[in-house]
């Protein structure tokens, strides 16, 4: 039986080098949040009655190590949430990594090794820096090495230039978000189409305020599905109650209906809703109405403002952040689209509650996406999740920090390269060559998106291993996982033939090469353009696709 999950991840465990503000920014979070502090070196501390210098001059470094992994246990077994700070090492034993993992979240204080130096007044109250010729430049080392680890994190809050106040702010909405105190993400941040993205369970209950603070609209129109209307109605009334009037537009649901067909019929009905330019399209829905949804918005009229309500996974963590947004064509995905960025996004976890289970898994695997590509300490939290049982119970509120983690990682990406230009957005797209083709070739039907994507990260990692590019222990850490998550890791009886075919419409195709996405490994990937179809078609039949 699974651990009951929400109560083993409870605690907030504050990691980061010495003098990163630990102990005071969690002193102060502690007050703050009502919760109990703890500090595992005052803890080590009290129970030897002696300082960490006497442990490490009198016992050695590896019995004060020893006592830390007593500390943590010791934690562990508390049921109710601590805030823990914990001393500069206490990552580098991988067992204590798991351990917090599995008991609570981590965040990194992270702080530049010269602000560190500058905090540190008297460098022989250091242990690791006592002895050292040039106690700066040994912390500097120390900061170096330990960086990958504390990188692995659920979070990184840069201190720079930071007030204590700040970092308990962000760290509070972190770990309780509320409508009131929702994790915030900016996206695109100083441009023109900047906007913010909301994250907190019940923030449904104020779309309508958090929507007018952005924008204030004569008119609403809602674009839903049917099997939405639930959630949809009560958010049309706070439009109504707000003396905005507000037309529920409903769509058939399915990617079958990510057409122009579709976008004609839903400028009839905006049309016909009387929305002009002064108004608003409130997109309520999955990846599908978002792209739909957002292409309207950016057509009709021109461009009429839009707002993002992700009720699925995949449109939480990817789909409604970034405004790619547009339609299929029969010879391919997404061949017809645009840039629009939406005003806000907001999203409540909480509206997963509905979502049916082959849906949660579609989107892990974009999740699993941003983990394997960009970011280790999210993908060691999403394998304690699954390992924890926690797909199985979805318990949406548990997802919130590794939803606002994907969200972070999406923005600061399309931040840096908005319009898919410099290569860095290409990152994103990790399995999305051989899994765009995968959806092309069933005719959309059959297999969800994110099924295509795992199976075609699975593909890709090969024709990774095939070029000598990715380490095969990568390929087989993503084929655990996967399988774990129940996500397809083959792919389906279609010719290698046809799947080829529907590469051809691939905008990075360039004659017998094109452009991938590559891992290098866990939380790295880079942009090959020209990756020969060769090697691609004999990936192809090894993983699946007939000849
Ligand atoms: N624009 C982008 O950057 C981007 C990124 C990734 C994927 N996408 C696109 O997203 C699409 C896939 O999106 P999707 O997986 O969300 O599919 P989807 O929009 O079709 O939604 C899946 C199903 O779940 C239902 N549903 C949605 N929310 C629900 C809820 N809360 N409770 C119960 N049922 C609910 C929907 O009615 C639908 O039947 C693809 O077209 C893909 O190309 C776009």
């Amino acid at each position: 039986m699974p651990l009951q999950v929400l109560t083993m991840i409870r605690h907030l465990f504050l990691v980061g080098n010495m003098a990163s503000g630990k102990s005071t920014v969690g002193q102060a979070l502690a007050q703050r949040l009502n919760r109990p502090f703890y500090d595992t070196d005052r803890w080590i501390e009290s129970q030897q009655a002696k300082s960490i210098a006497e442990i490490f001059a009198q016992d050695g470094e590896l019995a004060f190590r020893r006592l830390e992994t007593l500390a943590l246990h010791t934690i562990a077994q508390d049921k109710s949430p601590w805030v823990v700070a914990t001393g500069g090492g206490m990552v580098l034993n991988p067992e204590h990594r798991q351990l917090m993992r599995q008991h609570g979240w981590m965040v990194y204080l992270k702080a530049d090794p010269e602000a560190l130096v500058e905090r540190i007044h008297d460098p022989r109250t250091r242990p690791l820096l006592a002895n050292a010729v040039s106690p700066q430049e040994a912390l500097r080392q120390l900061a170096q090495a330990r960086e990958p680890l504390y990188q692995e994190s659920d979070w990184v809050i840069d201190t720079e230039g930071w007030n204590v106040e700040a970092v308990v702010e962000e760290l509070s909405a972190l770990t309780c978000p509320s409508p009131e105190s929702p994790i915030c993400i900016s996206v695109l941040p100083n441009t023109p189409s900047a906007y913010e993205v909301l994250i907190a369970p019940r923030l449904r209950d104020h779309i309508a305020e958090r929507a007018l603070e952005v924008y204030q609209p004569t008119k609403v129109a809602l674009l839903t599905h049917p099997v939405l209307r639930s959630w949809a109605e009560p958010i049309a009334r706070q439009f109504e109650l707000a003396g905005i009037p507000t037309t529920l537009l409903l769509s058939p649901e399915g990617e079958r209906y990510k057409t122009l067909s579709r976008v004609q019929k839903l400028y009839t009905q905006l049309l016909k809703a009387g929305i002009d330019r002064s108004g608003l399209v409130v997109v309520l829905g999955g990846g599908v109405l978002g792209d739909v949804g957002g292409f309207v918005s950016a057509t009709y009229l021109r461009g009429v403002p839009f707002i993002q309500i992700p009720t699925t996974l995949l449109a939480q963590v990817d789909s409604s952040v970034g405004g790619k947004v547009g339609v299929d064509l029969p010879e391919g995905k997404n061949l017809v689209g645009a840039f629009y960025q939406p005003k806000r996004v907001l999203i409540d976890p909480e509206l997963l509650q509905t979502l049916p289970p082959r849906h949660w898994r579609n989107g892990l695997a974009e999740m699993l996406k941003y983990g394997i590509t960009l970011q280790h300490g999210l993908w060691r939290r999403l394998e304690v999740m699954l390992q924890l049982g926690s797909l199985r119970k979805r318990e949406p509120t548990l997802w919130t920090l590794p939803i606002a983690r994907c969200v972070q990682l999406k923005a600061q990406i399309v931040s840096e390269d908005e319009r898919d230009l410099t290569g860095r957005r290409a990152l994103l797209n990790f399995g999305h060559t051989v899994g765009h083709a995968v959806e092309a070739v069933l005719g959309y039907r059959g297999w969800l998106h994110g099924e295509a994507i795992s199976a075609g990260m699975v593909a890709e990692a090969h024709i990774g291993v095939k070029l000598g590019i990715t380490p095969p222990d990568t390929l087989e850490a993503l084929i655990d996982l996967l399988q774990q998550a129940g996500l397809p890791t083959s792919l389906p009886e279609v010719s290698v033939e046809s799947l080829t075919e529907a590469m051809r419409h691939d905008k990075k195709r360039k004659g017998d090469q094109i452009g991938m996405v590559l891992l290098e490994g866990v939380g790295r990937a880079c942009f090959i353009e020209a990756v020969p179809m060769e090697a691609v078609r004999e990936v192809l039949l090894a993983c699946g696709a007939r000849s």
